[in-house]
């Protein structure tokens, strides 16, 4: 049974009122709330083992190693990957794509080949491959989406070639909301001959994921959508892929054998995390995927998509509100725009009523824009959003309304 009320007494933070009134947060696209767990968790780390992971021989430093291994192992379990070495541990996904379009990109793209993207993807799934294409000659090549944001098959398809070498995709855009078919395009992409890399940063933060059933080669997500902490995220990469990719970065760690000469490498995953690693946010990211496994993906998803029918519903009786983004397999990611009312000044009244949204492009300029906006206001759910945060949307945005069409 999923009691949303007796969730979100484990969120100290919305539990605390803000100006003597309940605080509403809907921005959980940008950043998750953290639940007590997961505090409590990174504070008896500090307070009992904290050490440098991998490095030490005293028992403290081992029992990090430990943790922070178990840690591996619970991410792998959240994806159902099938090794822990699959799992790379990175600074947050932007990183660990990053990584895949330096270190696999630079190997393996040249002049004549390409890289498909949607027009959904964030600037993290974007402009890495741009850089990567800037650098190798290959060309990056963009599928569209429908004027309401939905995934064709069709149109996807006349962009997948034999010259695609990588298709990298969003599992749910955080502007519009739309989940994207990973199997289906996996299915495609593999029988082009191209590597599939998916962003599920959005994704992660209410459905259950499952990298060996999806067949995609590489998976990326953040912890700080995830309910865990900030400045760690993690790479999944299949095994005999990320084996035959060459270092990132390099340092501590990732080496097998020094000399002034020549340096021999680590194996996966030690190979791609040099330096001392974000241990104790690892520790944390991995306590907040038990919470949420705890909780039931299923059960999770579930509420996520009473609510976003519930939103839907409430948006859509709010005189002149335009929701963008109304794909029939969408997430919990409202972006919505009120005539030419500027997303800022809405942010702002709402503000003034303890509601936090996001407002601007998001981190994803070109899809914003071929929606026909510079700028838009977006509230998202959590696995803790009720249907009183969206009422108490939904007034705020009445009277935000009326004000601006009087005034
Ligand atoms: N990618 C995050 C967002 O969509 C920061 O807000």
């Amino acid at each position: 049974m999923y009691d949303v009320y007796t969730i979100r007494k484990d969120f100290p933070l919305l539990n605390k009122p803000v100006n003597g009134r309940p605080f509403v947060y809907l921005d959980t696209s940008a950043s998750a709330q953290k639940p007590q767990q997961v505090l409590d968790k990174m504070m008896f780390v500090y307070q009992t083992i904290y050490a440098n992971p991998h490095r030490g021989s005293y028992t403290i430093s081992e029992q990090m190693t430990t943790e922070y291994e178990l840690a591996r192992q619970t991410v792998q379990k959240f994806i159902n990957a099938k090794h822990a070495r699959e799992i790379i541990f990175t600074r947050n996904a932007t990183e660990a794509i990053n990584l895949t379009a330096a270190s696999w990109g630079g190997q393996n793209l040249k002049k004549g080949d390409e890289v498909l993207i949607s027009q959904a993807e964030h600037h993290a799934n974007l402009v890495p491959w741009q850089h990567i294409c800037a650098v190798t000659g290959a060309k990056l090549v963009v599928f569209p989406v429908t004027n309401n944001g939905e995934f064709r098959e069709d149109e996807f398809l006349k962009y997948l070639s034999d010259k695609t070498k990588i298709v990298a995709v969003t599992a749910m855009s955080n502007v519009l909301g739309t989940m994207f078919p990973l199997k289906k395009i996996t299915t495609a992409a593999h029988n082009a001959g191209a590597k599939v890399l998916v962003d599920a940063c959005q994704f992660a933060v209410h459905h259950h994921i499952d990298v060996q059933d999806i067949d995609c080669d590489f998976l990326a997500f953040s912890a700080h959508k995830t309910y865990g902490p900030s400045g760690v995220g993690a790479l999944y990469g299949k095994a005999e892929i990320l084996q035959n990719m060459p270092p990132y970065q390099f340092g501590g760690d990732m080496v097998d054998n020094v000399t002034y000469e020549k340096t021999t490498f680590a194996d996966i995953p030690a190979r791609f995390e040099a330096g001392t690693p974000a241990s104790v946010q690892a520790i944390g990211m991995a306590e907040g995927l038990k919470y949420m496994m705890n909780l039931g993906l299923n059960n999770i998803e579930a509420h996520e998509q009473e609510l976003v029918a519930y939103t839907t519903q409430k948006l859509q009786e709010v005189p002149d509100l335009k929701i963008v983004g109304t794909a029939k397999e969408k997430g919990g990611v409202f972006c919505f725009a009120i005539r030419d009312i500027h997303p800022q000044d809405l942010a702002f009244v709402l503000n003034k009523e303890n509601i936090a949204i996001r407002t601007g492009h998001h981190c994803a300029q070109p899809i914003v824009n071929r929606m026909g906006y510079t700028s838009l206001a977006r509230a998202s759910l959590g696995l803790y959003t009720t249907r009183e945060d969206v009422d108490a949307l939904f007034n705020a945005l009445i009277k935000a309304e009326k004000f601006f069409r009087e005034n």
